[in-house]
């Protein structure tokens, strides 16, 4: 099958079976999801496997987010749940954003080739996608946070996942807006301005950062004198 006709056929199953790929199968599935394009290739994702338990566990997470009595039962839609998690990367050059975009790109190329290799997944999330139980439940480091999860599970036989919206790509195509050309100079002429504002901004604030520098040497020789 093409990628056009894998992507045309993707469907999400809000209703699967017992059956789930075994690790091994999602480590082939996974080795593929992650070659999407990474800024620095730094990997900022990472993906959590939830099965039998660990469901109910997230259930309890779920529960105490919402200060519910009885564990949540939406983690048992599916048999097993794939955790998407963003692992932000120190970087002055990829922004959080941008790190947050490779891990939706993971998870969304990993939905595609589960769905490809016959298994119903939809994406899910919720108002405690992000709560502090949530994140204990699933081991998240500090500069880790959640995506949602894939619910993966058998499609179930001689049934369809429902109708698809369209896509109206023409009106989803578009191109910039065209400007005058003495609108074109406006915007030229902000753009310089705003540059020269900020390389202002830098110099003052260097500036102010040597004078701070000095002023602690002069105390630092003035101290050594005196003693
Ligand atoms: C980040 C993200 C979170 C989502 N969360 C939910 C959700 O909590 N519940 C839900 O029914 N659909 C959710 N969806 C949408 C479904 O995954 C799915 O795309 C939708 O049901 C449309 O089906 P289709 O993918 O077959 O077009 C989410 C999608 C994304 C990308």
């Amino acid at each position: 099958m093409s990628a056009l006709d894998a992507v045309r056929a993707r469907q999400s199953w809000s209703k699967v079976g017992d059956t789930a790929p075994g690790r091994e199968e999602l480590v082939t599935l996974i080795g593929a999801a992650g070659r999407v394009a990474d800024h620095s290739s730094l990997r900022p994702w990472r993906l959590i496997e939830l099965r039998g338990q660990d469901r109910e566990a997230l259930g309890a997470a779920i529960a105490e987010a919402q200060g519910d009595a009885e564990p949540s039962a939406k983690p048992l839609r599916a048999p097993l749940l794939i955790a998407v998690v963003v692992s932000y990367r120190a970087s002055e050059k990829v922004p959080r954003w941008e790190q947050e975009a490779v891990a939706s790109g993971v998870a969304h190329v990993l939905s595609l080739l589960l769905d490809e290799a016959g298994w119903g997944v939809i994406w899910r999330t919720g108002q405690y996608t992000r709560s502090e139980p949530v994140a204990r439940m699933h081991g998240l480091g500090p500069d880790e946070e959640l995506l949602g999860w894939l619910y993966v599970g058998a499609k179930p036989e001689g049934k369809s996942p429902g109708r698809r919206k369209t896509v109206d790509a023409r009106a989803l195509l578009t191109r910039p807006p065209r400007l005058s050309p003495e609108a074109r100079a406006a915007a030229e002429a902000a753009a310089r301005e705003a540059e020269k504002q900020k390389a202002e901004k830098a110099e003052k604030k260097a500036r102010k950062r040597a004078k701070k520098k000095e002023k602690k040497k002069a105390k630092k020789a003035a101290k050594k004198t005196r003693s």
